[in-house]
């Protein structure tokens, strides 16, 4: 079975309180839930990580090694960490950017991913369905 690494980034444990217009209105755990569901149908096993210290977050980047996909939401982080951009570029895996707002219809700041040209792909706009979207792309380049 294919392992895939689920890492989020800062203040994504307080989804279910931050803007709904953005980031939708489930916790982190009932998407994750959502995902293992998911998981189980696609034959993927799944290991979760969410810290809010960047250097916590680039150490467990470097556990990707012994997977066979990552995804990960960076959070603001996405914008400005080169350490983590420079973490995912070590990876020779399949790596998702995953956001659940649009990060391209906000502010100008946000537009910016400096982990973007580090991954294989972006997902953003799609709330909580941006995880599941990510894990059938995951999938799509996984098989066989
Ligand atoms: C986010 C978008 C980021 O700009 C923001 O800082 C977040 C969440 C998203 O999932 O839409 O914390 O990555």
């Amino acid at each position: 079975m294919k392992k895939i690494l689920v890492i989020n980034g800062p203040n994504l444990n307080m989804l279910g309180k931050r803007k709904e217009v953005h980031y939708g209105s489930l916790t982190l755990d009932i998407i994750n839930a959502k995902m293992i569901t998911l998981a189980k149908e696609l034959d993927l096993s799944l290991t979760f990580y969410q810290s809010n210290v960047e250097g916590d977050l680039v150490s467990t980047i470097h556990t990707g090694m012994d997977f066979d996909g990552l995804m990960i939401n960076a959070g603001a982080y996405t914008h400005y960490s080169y350490a983590i951009a420079d973490a995912l570029e070590i990876l020779d895996i399949p790596k998702i950017e995953v956001h659940l707002s649009n990060i391209h219809a906000r502010e100008s700041f946000r537009s910016n991913s400096v982990i973007a040209s580090s991954c294989t792909g972006q997902i953003s706009g799609f709330k909580e369905n941006s995880y599941i979207l990510a894990l059938y792309a995951l999938k799509n380049l996984l098989k066989d």
